[in-house]
C-alpha cells in the first residue's frame, strides 16, 4: 500500500490543477507496480522523448496537451536532445514537415517552464546534482553518470514519468533509490589496457551484454576521465539496462560497500582480445560514411581534441560532432568549432545523430567511436564502421 502525505493526495485529488493530478496518478500507479511505500520528493529532472522521430503525433498532442492543461516544472528540470538543430536544421537537410512539429515539440516544453538545454549530458551544462539526492533523469546515458559518477539516485525514468516527477517535484520510492539496490551484483575483473573512449565504449558494451542489468563492480580500471566514465556508462545502458556502476577506487559510492557485499560475487574478466571480438560484431562494411562524434554529446575536452586533429586538414567526408549550446558557446570562444569547420565539419547542437531522422535525409552509412551511436544506428538500418577519434578523422580526410 502507498502513502501519500497530505500535500501529496491534495495533488492526487485535482486541488493542484488537472495537470498535477495527471502526473500524480502516474506516479501512484508505478509505485504500486514496484511496490514502492511512499513517493519521495526529487530535486530535479532530466526529459527524455524530445525528438518527433521518436514521439510522433501520439506524443506531440500529449505533450500540448500538457501544456494546455498547465503543466509546469516545479523542480529543476532539464531536456534532453530534439530531433534537429534548431537553427540549422535546414543546413542538416531535416524536411519541413518534421521541423514544423520538432519546434511545437519544444514549444510545448518551453510552457512548462523547461530549460531547453536539448543535451543528453546536462552535468556537463551546469545541472549536476548533489551527491546522495534524489532526482528523476530519463536518458539512459545521463542515468548511469548521473547515478555512478555523481552519486545521484534515479531510476531510468521515461519522458512521461520523468514530466510527472518535473510537474508534481515527486518520484516514487524504489528500485535505485534504495541503498540496498545500489550494491553491485556482479565483479567485473578489467585486464584489458584501457587507452581510448572507444575501448571504454567496448567495456561497457560487453559488460551489459554479460550482466544485463546488474549493477557491476569494476576492478582494474585506472584514473578514467569524464569522457571516458560517460562513453563506459552510455554503452552498459545500451547493450544492457545498467543503470549505476561502481568503479573501485573510483566512483562516488565505492567506501560505501562494504567488503562482505563483494565476497561471493560471480566474476568476470575482460581481456583487450574481448573489447576488439565486440568491435567486430558491431561494424559492417561501409564505403563512405559519415562519420559522427559526440555521443553522448562531446565535452569541451573532446571538441578540443577533435579540433587538434582536424587543424590544417581538408576533409572529403562529411564529420558531424554534436554537443550541447551551452559546451558550443565555449567551444567557439576558444576557437575549436572554427577548427573543426575550416577542415569542412559541422558542429550541431541540440540533436544527435540517433534522435534526427537520418533516413529522411538520406544516410545510409556511418562511422563512430560509440557502441551505443552504433547499436542505434544499426537498428535504423545504416551500415555503420567503429574506429577512434583518430582512426576516424584520418579516414575521413583520406
Ligand atoms: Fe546522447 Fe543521442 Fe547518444 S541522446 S547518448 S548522443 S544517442
Amino acid at each position: 500500500m502507498l502513502y501519500l502525505t497530505r500535500e501529496e493526495e491534495r495533488m492526487l485529488g485535482g486541488e493542484e490543477g488537472p495537470a498535477v493530478a495527471k502526473s500524480m496518478e502516474l506516479l501512484v500507479a508505478l509505485g504500486e507496480v514496484f511496490g514502492a511505500e511512499r513517493l519521495v520528493p526529487v530535486e530535479s529532472a532530466h526529459i527524455s522523448g524530445v525528438s518527433y522521430k521518436n514521439l510522433g503525433d501520439a506524443g506531440l498532442d500529449f505533450l500540448e496537451e500538457q501544456a494546455g492543461l498547465g503543466a509546469r516544472a516545479r523542480v529543476r528540470a532539464t531536456l534532453n536532445p530534439a530531433g534537429m538543430d534548431l537553427d540549422l536544421w535546414r543546413e542538416m537537410g531535416v524536411p519541413e514537415a518534421f521541423a514544423e512539429k520538432q519546434l511545437r515539440v519544444i514549444q510545448a516544453f518551453e510552457g512548462m517552464g523547461v530549460e531547453l538545454t536539448c543535451t543528453c549530458t546536462p552535468y556537463l551544462v551546469g545541472h549536476v546534482p548533489r551527491p546522495g539526492s534524489q532526482v528523476a533523469w530519463a536518458e539512459s546515458s545521463a542515468v548511469a553518470f548521473s547515478n555512478s559518477v555523481l552519486g545521484a539516485r534515479t531510476n531510468r525514468e521515461s519522458g512521461p514519468t520523468s514530466i510527472a516527477s518535473a510537474v508534481t517535484g515527486r518520484a516514487a520510492l524504489y528500485g535505485y533509490r534504495l541503498e540496498e539496490s545500489r550494491l553491485p551484483g556482479k565483479v567485473v575483473e578489467v585486464e584489458a589496457e584501457l587507452g581510448t573512449r572507444l575501448e571504454y565504449s567496448a567495456l561497457g558494451y560487453l559488460t551489459g551484454e554479460l550482466l544485463g542489468t546488474t549493477v557491476p563492480y569494476f576492478k582494474g580500471i585506472e584514473n578514467p576521465g569524464l569522457e571516458s566514465l560517460k562513453a563506459l556508462g552510455a554503452a552498459c545502458a545500451t547493450s544492457g539496462g545498467i543503470s549505476l556502476y561502481h568503479i573501485e577506487g573510483v566512483t562516488s559510492e565505492v567506501a560505501r560497500i562494504p567488503s562482505e557485499a563483494l565476497r561471493g560475487l560471480e566474476r568476470f574478466s575482460v581481456e583487450g582480445a574481448d573489447l576488439a571480438e565486440a568491435a567486430s560484431a558491431l561494424s559492417s562494411g561501409v564505403d563512405d560514411p559519415v562519420v559522427c562524434l559526440g555521443c553522448p554529446h562531446c565535452s569541451l575536452e573532446e571538441l578540443r581534441e577533435a579540433a587538434g586533429l582536424l587543424r590544417g586538414k581538408t576533409l572529403r567526408r562529411r564529420l558531424w560532432v554534436f554537443t550541447s549550446r551551452g559546451v558550443h558557446r565555449e567551444a567557439e570562444r576558444r576557437g575549436y568549432v572554427a577548427a573543426v569547420e575550416e577542415a569542412g565539419g559541422r558542429v550541431l547542437r541540440d540533436t544527435c545523430m540517433v534522435v534526427a531522422p537520418l533516413r529522411e535525409m538520406g544516410w545510409r552509412e556511418a562511422a563512430t567511436n560509440s557502441y551505443k551511436c552504433a547499436q542505434y544506428l544499426s537498428d535504423m538500418g545504416i551500415a555503420v564502421r567503429l574506429g577512434t577519434v583518430a582512426e576516424l578523422v584520418e579516414a575521413a580526410a583520406g
